[in-house]
């Protein structure tokens, strides 16, 4: 992954994307909505967070968005937007951080607050040394 192929990415539009997305969140129970947009090799794709009645099924965003590309047929992101409910910034969860991992570690990570706050890393600044891919034996 190269840093001018994340620098073509439009963040203000896929922050756009975003905020968009988190309008169909399905948040009942933490009344925390989030909604996130991944900029792939095969386009722009979004997803909120969907929340279950048993609590611990609830899903991220941000892993709904990835999972939506790359059925999509995407196989690379380039950049993910998060926009949330909270005033700050909020940063991906543990669990959305490794299963971005997989699909480019040097991605770029944006997150927005509806104080209109912003926060950019590098995924691999948000999870170092991560497992990925090329620590399963036989991988490239
Ligand atoms: N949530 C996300 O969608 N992304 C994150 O990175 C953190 C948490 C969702 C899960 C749950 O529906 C709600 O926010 C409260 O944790």
């Amino acid at each position: 992954m190269s840093d001018r192929a994340s620098a073509a990415v439009d963040l203000d539009a896929l922050t756009a994307e975003a905020r968009s997305a988190r309008g169909r969140a399905y948040a009942p129970y933490s009344r925390f909505s989030v909604g996130a947009a991944v900029a792939t090799d095969a386009g722009v794709f979004s997803g909120a967070n969907v929340e279950n009645a048993s609590y611990g099924l609830s899903m991220c965003a941000e892993r709904v968005a990835a999972a939506s590309a790359i059925a999509a047929g995407a196989r690379q992101i380039q950049a993910i937007a998060i926009t949330s409910s909270a005033a700050r910034a909020t940063p991906p969860c543990g669990a959305c951080r490794q299963v971005l991992y997989e699909f480019n570690p040097g991605m770029t990570v944006m997150s927005q607050g509806m104080n209109g706050e912003r926060k950019e890393w590098r995924l691999s600044e948000l999870l170092v040394d991560g497992f990925g891919p090329s620590d399963l034996p036989g991988q490239p």
